[in-house]
């Protein structure tokens, strides 16, 4: 298939070049497209042969719903299918974070063909706030079923080359709109369950969330939810994810402990023959000095917002370079970090090593 890179300038959109892949999309092709999250892989959600080809194009599992994103309410009306408290928290939703980073999962209309939510009888929402996005859904005139635009099981594209990189000959329209802001997928939160429960943590947090609903928790995306048969309330939580070519390893602790017992596991990967990088922060970068890899920095560690948006750009830098064994840093929980930390810790195949942090006879940290 031949793939046509579009430049758009979010700042000074031009309305013919958005005109031409709403007609894309109007004709059942495939547009990548820039949202404030990560770029997404935009098919109309209207158009089951088309959806179809999504999963083909990413090589997604059949069984792994996609977002509808809509740029308006009427939008919302064709694809949704509740009243009652639902509605009623769906509009309180959607009027403190929509137009967002927020995924709201509620009851599908049957305008909405099956694939696009793996025949659940659920469907997740998005409103997102980038304005090509927006302005790509108005003209289309049609709601867009959209999947984060990597190849299924890679890092989420935060920028267009990422997006080059794995869709290229896939898709029939590749908009370059520049980097995402957030740089992590949004916060899917789902209110048709008994319980509401955010499924994927993002940058609408838990504690946001319940300033508008009186309970809801968070689903602990620690336990082991990849490879079983078991089925997942987030069909997406099943699968190793986020994953560059290179093995991600995970340390928690305190510096300078940290660092010290990083450097040592660098010093036996390099003995073995492995290429290494190291996922620092601006404040622990200064550790690793002498490391003959990849260093890079995910931002401050008091920025969880910062880290976010640099972490897929990071680990696909990472491959770029041939690094084999990534070291990364956990970096706190709190604000963006819980997202931050979910995909480096599905990215690592779901574990983390806490190193022991060693004191002095008096209870100090030495
Ligand atoms: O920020 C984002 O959400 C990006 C941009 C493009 O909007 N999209 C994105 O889509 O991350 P995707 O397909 O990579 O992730 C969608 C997640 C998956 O974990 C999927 O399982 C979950 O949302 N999901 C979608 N529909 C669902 C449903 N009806 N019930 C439960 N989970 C659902
Ligand atoms: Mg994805």
């Amino acid at each position: 298939m031949q793939t046509k890179v579009i430049k758009i300038d979010r700042n000074n959109i031009d309305m013919k070049d958005i005109a031409y892949c709403a007609d894309v999309i109007r004709n059942g092709g495939l547009v990548c497209f820039p949202t404030e999250t990560v770029y997404g892989l935009g098919a109309s959600a209207f158009n089951s042969e088309a959806v179809k080809n999504i999963y083909k194009a990413k090589g997604r599992p059949a069984d792994n719903p996609l977002i509808v994103h809509i740029s308006d309410y009427k939008m919302l009306e064709l694809v949704t299918d509740c009243d009652g408290e639902q509605r009623n928290v769906l509009n309180k939703l959607a009027e403190a974070f929509w137009p967002g980073p927020l995924t709201l999962i509620s009851h599908r209309d049957d305008a909405v063909p099956a694939e696009v939510s793996c025949g659940l009888d659920t469907v997740g929402i998005r409103f997102p706030s980038h304005p090509i996005a927006r302005a790509l859904i108005e003209a289309a005139g049609v709601p867009i079923a959209a999947p984060s635009a990597n190849l299924s099981g890679k890092p989420s594209p935060t920028r267009a080359e990422h997006v080059i990189e794995d869709m290229m000959g896939r898709v029939d329209v590749i908009i370059d709109g520049g980097n995402c802001d957030v740089g992590v997928e949004s916060t899917v939160f789902d209110i048709a369950g008994t319980k509401m429960s955010v499924l994927r943590p993002g940058a609408v947090t838990l504690e946001q969330l319940l300033s508008v609903v009186n309970t809801a928790d968070e689903l602990d995306w620690m336990k082991p939810h990849m490879d079983s048969d078991e089925k997942p309330r987030s069909p997406g939580l099943k699968y190793r994810h986020y994953a560059p070519n290179a093995t991600v390893n995970i340390y928690d602790g305190v510096r300078p402990n940290l660092s010290n017992y990083i450097i040592e596991e660098i010093k036996n990967a390099k003995r073995r023959g492995f290429s290494v990088g190291v996922l620092a922060t601006d404040e622990s970068i200064c550790y690793y000095k002498e490391v003959d890899g990849v260093v890079l920095s995910l931002g401050s560690l008091e920025d969880s917002l910062q880290q976010a948006s640099n972490l897929f750009h990071c680990l696909r830098r990472f491959d770029d370079m041939g690094v084999d064994m990534v070291f990364a840093e956990a970096v706190p929980k709190g604000g963006a970090g819980d997202a931050v930390m979910n995909r480096l810790y599905r990215a690592a195949g779901g574990k983390i090593v806490t190193v022991e942090t060693a004191r002095d006879s008096e209870g100090h940290i030495c």
